[in-house]
């Protein structure tokens, strides 16, 4: 296939990022988990320099991305083992190849993203009967009829990389029509810290400023979400960083600043 020409900016253009980081794992001596599909379509996609501003400021964006695509299969693979009828969800999907990595087994995976990304997708990948691409904003509820009609407990909704490009009323608003439609479903989504507010300038550069920081877990549970598990991305994986970048996170985490500056929450709706 010839490279492919997009019309991609702002925050739809983050997903290259992520694209690009589960490739590049590739290239490590261990990596965490093999995606020659993300290889092959990274290779096709367009790359420039803000993207790359905000790709090479630190080796270590790579390893979080990895690790933080990594740990969503892990819940992922989980919950389609503990369901009957295991449906997933993923929102804000961006070019995720997380179906051909873990999906296999599922009774139905949703890829849901904006007009832009779904039709890139359609060029790269093949909707199935199991495996489907949904055209629409999160925030569009009108998406949530696309969902199959099983009991709420066997879907498993991913928000990877997407809530914190919404203002806080927004995502409010976003869970509490969830929660009134899918109640008892879970819901995996990653947060920011005021930590992160340091590295926030290379994304606002690319027009895709993130506008949801949180203080800690307490915040989101306040929205009226159950917390299942929480996990700091920097005390994931450890084998995974440099020796040194591990010591180092092991301390700072230790402080609730670090530990919160990047979450992964499970929570049920
Ligand atoms: C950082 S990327 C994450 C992509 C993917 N989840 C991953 O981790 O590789 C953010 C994604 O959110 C999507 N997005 C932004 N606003 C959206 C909206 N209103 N509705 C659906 N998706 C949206 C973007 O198009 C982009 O694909």
């Amino acid at each position: 296939m010839s490279q492919i020409i997009t019309e991609l900016t702002g925050v739809p253009s983050t997903m290259l990022l992520t694209l690009r980081g589960r490739a590049d794992e590739q290239l490590h001596p261990h990596p965490l988990f093999q995606d020659p599909l993300a290889v092959e379509w990274s290779k096709l996609l367009p790359w420039d320099n803000g993207l790359e501003a905000i790709y090479s400021k630190s080796k270590l964006n790579q390893i979080s991305f990895a690790v933080r695509a990594y740990h969503h299969d892990q819940i992922a693979s989980r919950h389609i083992a503990n369901h009957s009828n295991p449906v997933v969800v993923e929102l804000g999907a961006g070019l995720s190849t997380r179906f051909h990595r873990i999906g296999e087994k599922s009774y139905r995976w949703l890829e849901l993203d904006l007009p832009v990304v779904t039709e890139l997708r359609h060029k790269l990948d093949t909707q199935t009967q199991q495996h489907q691409f949904i055209s629409a904003s999160v925030m569009d509820f009108d998406w949530m009829s696309a969902v199959p009609d099983v009991a709420p407990e066997n879907i498993l909704f991913i928000a990877e990389g997407l809530l914190p490009y919404f203002k806080v009323n927004e995502v409010q608003h976003l869970v509490s029509q969830m929660r009134s439609r899918f109640s008892g479903a879970s819901l995996v989504l990653d947060i920011l810290g005021n930590y992160a507010k340091v590295g926030s300038k290379v994304f606002s550069q690319i027009g895709a400023s993130h506008q949801w920081y949180v203080k800690n877990e307490q915040e989101v549970t306040a929205m009226g979400l159950h917390l299942v598990n929480v996990w700091s991305l920097y005390q994931l994986y450890p084998e995974r960083w440099p020796w040194l970048v591990r010591l180092v996170l092991k301390l700072l985490t230790q402080l609730s600043y670090f530990r919160n500056a990047y979450l992964i929450l499970e929570t049920k709706l």
